[in-house]
């Protein structure tokens, strides 16, 4: 077996960059739910069948994992690589030197021709270096159903938020909760950004993220935002605060909650389940009234190891290379319920609800910037700990919210 390993490992090798040795590598990342798991697996069996071992590290949580990154690196003790977002993540690591250099890699595998779309790889530069490697394309703004809930009570699945909202109470009669909510911080601000879309539209969404637009954030658009959100807080559970996000989906899943809003990792929670989409279950991008979709996603970092060792150095550009690769790419996106970063590979497979994801991404007028790109991780900070504030305190009054948004808006940086 571990003739077969080597052998292997020296294919890839040759075929990749250059040297084999086996090399433990430390890996962290927040892929600790079902669907997650079943997905990263992907990579690590490609790189421990390079020859190499994965030494798998998870942190549960967004939120818990990328502070406890951040600070190891920035604190001298670096993993071999790391999971982050797409975007503004890293970019204090990298502005500090602290990611290895991977623009050698980047420019023979001609990762500019086959990533697209091109701002994921734009995420990834800093004077004109890479330094990391996209290896998705998730996007938040989904709404997951459970056909049968609605289904079962002789009630229409909806097609749209609205028709969602009028259908909540009915299902509350049932004893269905209507909306399945986690409470963490992340996802509540995630809910925001989503009805953002789905009520505003693409302008909307762009004033605020992008254009970071005082006037705008002050307006009546927003103001329905927050009465929307307010709205959503009628339709949850009170054992909302503190809930995982893939607890929420199970809840979905198992027809405890008629719905989610969640980004689309939550197709790896219903594929785990063994539910198809179109049949069990149901998705609506955009909430059904705005089908457009940010492209963010998850990238990896790969932090400068002590000395430079050049047998980490080594067995992090094999991963690096490996990542992008066609096969882990359609094997592991298939699995996370996301999209893969390049264009020339067969995704026969795509279910229904990955299949209209890719058809809105086709226009580019549909595709908006990710949070985390448009974002800095105080601002995102500052904006979670107002949407949960709001989203748990029925009293406070909606003008307060706002105000308070519009502030953060005013300082974003
Ligand atoms: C990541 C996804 C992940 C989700 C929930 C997001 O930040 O981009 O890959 O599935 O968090 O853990």
């Amino acid at each position: 077996m571990r003739g077969i390993r080597t052998a292997l490992a020296a294919t890839t090798f040759l075929a990749g960059i250059g040297a084999a040795t086996a090399t433990d590598l430390e890996v962290t990342h927040w892929w600790t739910s079902g669907g997650e798991a079943a997905a990263v697996k992907v990579m690590a069996d490609a790189f421990n069948a390079s020859g190499n071992n994965w030494v798998d590290s998870a942190i549960a949580g967004g939120g818990n994992a990328r502070p406890i990154i951040i600070s190891r690196i920035s604190g001298g003790d670096p993993m071999g690589a790391t999971q982050m977002n797409t975007g503004r993540d890293a970019e204090d690591l990298v502005k500090a030197g602290l990611m290895t250099d991977l623009t050698a890699l980047a420019e023979k595998e001609d990762w500019a021709s086959i990533i697209r779309p091109a701002k994921l790889l734009d995420s990834c530069k800093y004077d004109g270096k890479i330094y990391c490697v996209p290896v998705n394309i998730h996007s938040f703004q989904w709404m997951w159903l459970n056909r049968g809930v609605f289904e079962d009570n002789s009630l229409p699945v909806p097609a749209n938020w609205d028709e969602f909202a009028a259908a909540a109470p009915q299902l509350r009669e049932k004893g269905v909760i209507p909306l399945a909510v986690g409470g963490e911080a992340w996802q509540i601000n995630g809910m925001a950004g989503v009805f953002m879309v789905a009520l505003g539209g693409v302008d909307l969404y762009r004033k605020i993220n992008v254009d970071k637009n005082v006037e705008t954030a002050s307006g009546p658009q927003m103001t329905q935002v927050f009465e929307a959100i307010a709205a959503a807080r009628d339709m949850v559970d009170d054992g909302f605060v503190g809930r995982a996000w893939n607890d929420a989906a199970n809840m979905v899943i198992t027809g405890k909650a008629g719905a989610q809003i969640m980004g689309d990792w939550a197709q790896g929670e219903f594929g785990v389940a063994g539910l198809t989409a179109g049949k069990e279950y149901d998705c609506l991008p955009g909430l059904g009234v705005n089908p457009v979709l940010d492209t963010g996603g998850d990238a990896f970092y790969f932090p400068k190891p002590k000395d430079n060792n050049p047998e980490i150095v080594a067995a992090q550009l094999e991963l690096a290379s490996l990542l992008v690769s066609k096969e882990v790419q359609v094997d592991f996106n298939l699995k996370k319920g996301s999209l893969p970063i390049r264009g020339d590979i067969d995704l026969a497979a795509a279910n229904d609800c990955m299949k209209k994801g890719i058809a809105i991404l086709e226009n580019p007028d549909n595709i908006l910037p990710g949070g985390e790109q448009t974002w800095s991780s105080d601002s995102t900070g500052q904006l979670e700990d107002l949407w949960v504030e709001f989203f748990t305190d029925p009293d406070m009054p909606v003008a307060e919210a706002q105000a308070r948004f519009v502030e953060i808006v005013e300082n974003a940086d």
